[in-house]
């Protein structure tokens, strides 16, 4: 049997994407972004968001069956991420998927965006060894998740108890007077710093903090170090060294993600690891934990820079893997869920 053909449709946040995929082989992935409407704000605004969905889906889809080769009569079924995200966001996408699924009488999965951050690495690197541990890092969630069948067991073993890891990255660009999405700016302005300069707070690292919150984060203090970091060095009337206050400040954020992701594959006796979400495009990241999962012997799977950030591909992946587990389609009776738990992988 041939495997499925799936499309795939994701309006979570600021990028509309659709994506188009046979099985593990990915045949099309276009994103149309909003960011540029945002950055003034430097933040997504989600009635911008919004109104940028509505006007880029088709645009967006039609690039994406050109670039595929593909006719919408031959796709076996639709996926569409049905949360979590911004609600008003959301309801574009499946409102799309589902006007696509009922014209062309195709089935159609309402899926979950996070567990599409972890499946989209199958594109790259081809099935899943399970049980695998799974390191979630994007703009609104940090988790350390163990996949036992990326269609129907993801567990989340810990997770941020405060800010996200990419959330802390457009804070501290931000107080740094750097564009937003901060993560790329300060993953470049950080190749040129030192990140031994300053030696920033590692949260929840401290022993009787590892007791409770072994697998869980914590980066809402190490924001309020840097931001005190930088306010002492402008009082005094000096220079900031974004530089090196980017540098070291990401040093702290991927040390610990590290740190933790390594300990809960060696804890569990689990030599499969992967990363997904935006922060996973992140240089030192990839570096930091490749180092270190090589040391443990754990395999690390990361998923290339393009496909870690929000993107219609990654909805695909993780339908084409929903239909080959027989798993029922969802209907055409579901709605947007903005706290969708990662648990729950299709609705
Ligand atoms: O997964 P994603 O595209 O959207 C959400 O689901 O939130 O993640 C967006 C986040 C933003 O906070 C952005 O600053 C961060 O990912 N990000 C990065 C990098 N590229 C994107 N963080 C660190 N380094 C990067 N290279
Ligand atoms: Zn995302």
């Amino acid at each position: 049997m041939t495997e499925p053909l799936i499309l795939g449709i994701e309006s979570s946040c600021d990028e509309t994407g659709v994506g188009i995929v046979r099985g593990t082989q990915l045949l099309a992935n276009e994103v149309a972004s909003s960011v540029d409407l945002h950055v003034r704000f430097g933040g997504v605004v989600p009635e911008v968001a919004s109104r940028a969905h509505l006007e880029a889906m088709l645009p967006t889809l039609h690039r994406a069956l050109k670039v595929a080769e593909v006719d919408l009569s031959e796709l076996d079924a639709i996926a569409v991420t049905a949360g979590p995200g911004l609600v008003g966001a959301l309801v574009i996408g499946v409102a799309a998927a589902k006007a696509l699924a009922s014209y062309l009488n195709k089935p159609l999965y309402g899926v979950n965006h996070l567990a599409g951050h972890v499946a989209v690495d199958l594109l790259d690197h081809g099935p899943l060894p399970t049980p695998s541990i799974a390191l979630l890092v994007s703009g609104g969630h940090t988790s350390l998740l163990r996949v036992d069948d990326i269609a129907t067991s993801i567990t989340e073993i810990g997770s941020t108890i405060d800010d996200a890891a990419g959330e802390a990255y457009d804070k501290v660009a931000r107080l740094l007077g750097l564009s937003y999405p901060g993560g790329p700016v300060i993953d470049k302005a950080a190749a040129t710093g030192d990140p031994k300069a300053i030696r920033f707070p590692r949260g929840l690292t401290a022993r009787h903090d590892l007791e409770r919150h072994r697998y869980d984060f914590s980066f809402s203090g190490l924001k309020t170090a840097v931001a005190r970091w930088v306010e002492t060095r402008q009082l005094d009337g000096e220079d900031v060294p974004v530089a090196d206050v980017a540098a070291s400040f990401q040093e702290a954020v991927c040390d610990v993600l590290s740190v933790k992701t390594i300990a809960a594959c060696t804890d569990m006796g689990v030599d499969q690891l992967l990363i997904g979400g935006g922060v996973a495009a992140n240089s030192r990241l990839r570096a930091l934990l490749s180092e270190r999962a090589e040391a443990a012997g754990v395999q690390l799977r990361r998923p290339r820079p393009a496909l870690c950030t929000d993107n219609g591909a990654m909805i695909a992946a993780l339908g084409a893997q929903v239909v080959a587990a027989g798993l029922p389609p969802s209907g055409l009776d579901f709605g947007a869920t903005s706290g969708l738990p990662v648990s729950q992988v299709c609705v």
